[in-house]
């Protein structure tokens, strides 16, 4: 099966090609470099030995793609390409409709000339907004506190539409929680561009001298120590749920919704405590005020995911702290 990873350069992209080309399945990556480089692609054809066919290639660009579907027989979309900064999403709301609705139409569109009919979407548990009591699970009433997360909710809209229309059409919606660590090998990882917004990457940079102490937002919420709770995943385990996705696909029409993430949820202060015993490395932070929308806990109800495509998630807090500095010590 040949699948076309979009974003696939970027963080979650990158390991789930990785993961694809390891379980027999080939990879094109549709990406326009604009948070991610070539570079990463020659780092993942590094870790496989195979080597992967790509395009710098805007993916709203309906042209763009009927070039990449006419020269190469894609079987599945996977689709990560978007922008992703809650903060960012406030201030230009209109670019980030554009950008990441115009993406999946054009998807779509574009999947449809050809005959592709399997479609695995990258959303995110920011779909479950500020109402629901954790654990969280895929049936809980969705709703979100940003643009970027209404995106999400958008995209998830539009495509369990598209599948009610056409019965040909197979979708996944996988619902990341907080994904963290990076490649075993230390050849990919995140590496955000500027002052991180998440709290692993923000760690990793205190860790490496780049930043002087963490900024801990809030130690007021109703949580075991005041600081707020995530269900971090290993980016590697999170990969992997893509390919049982795409198997899954594969033999199930409709649309169907899963959540990625472990099932425990760790503080902020629990975070810090495991990097510094995985790396040896002291993280200095201040408690400062809390980030506006932030809150108390987000956890994963991961059972369906087991139930029906026999995914759990295998990696330690451990690993996911030490495969995360074993990748960024070595970036300049
Ligand atoms: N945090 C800090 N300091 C930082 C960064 C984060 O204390 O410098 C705290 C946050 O307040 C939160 C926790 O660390 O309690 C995790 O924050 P992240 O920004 O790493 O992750 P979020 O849970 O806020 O956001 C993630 C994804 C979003 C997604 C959201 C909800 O980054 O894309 O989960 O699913 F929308």
């Amino acid at each position: 099966m040949t699948v076309l990873l979009t974003g696939g350069a970027g963080f979650i992209g990158s390991h789930t090609c990785v993961e694809l080309l390891s379980n027999g399945f080939d990879a094109v990556i549709a990406d326009n470099f604009s948070n991610s480089s070539p570079d990463v692609i020659k780092r993942c054809e590094k870790i496989t030995g195979k080597s992967i066919r790509y395009y710098n290639a805007n993916v709203a660009d309906g042209d763009a793609m009927r070039k990449i579907f006419s020269e190469n027989r894609i079987d599945a979309v996977i689709h990560f390409a978007g922008y992703k900064a809650v903060g960012e999403s406030v201030e230009k709301p209109v670019m980030y409709y554009r950008n990441n609705l115009d993406t999946t139409l054009t998807l779509l569109e574009v999947m449809k000339e050809f005959g592709t009919d399997i479609f695995v979407f990258s959303s995110s548990a920011t779909v479950y907004g500020n109402i629901n009591p954790v654990p969280f699970t895929e049936d809980m009433p969705t709703s979100t506190t940003n643009p970027y997360g209404t995106t999400k909710l958008f995209i998830e809209k539009i495509l369990t539409d598209a599948s009610c229309a056409d019965k040909n059409l197979a979708v996944v919606l996988l619902r990341y929680f907080n994904p963290i660590g990076a490649h075993e090998s230390g050849l990919i990882g995140e590496n955000p561009k500027g002052i991180p917004n998440n709290l692993m990457p923000y760690i990793a940079q205190v860790a490496s001298g780049k930043r002087e102490k963490l900024h801990v937002y809030g130690n007021d919420f109703n949580t075991h120590d005041g600081t707020g709770v995530r269900d971090y995943i290993h980016v590697t385990d999170l990969a992997k749920g893509h390919v049982k996705a795409l198997e899954y696909a594969a033999k199930h029409k409709g649309c169907e919704i899963f959540n990625l993430g472990t099932g425990t949820g760790y503080s902020v202060l629990d975070i810090v405590n495991a990097f510094e015993k995985a790396t040896g490395i002291k993280i200095p932070y201040v408690i400062d005020g809390r980030r506006a929308g932030d809150i108390d806990e987000s956890r994963a109800d991961a059972s369906k995911a087991l139930r029906v495509l026999g995914w759990k998630a295998e990696k330690s807090l451990f690993d996911m702290c030490a495969d995360t500095w074993n990748w960024q010590k070595n970036i300049k």
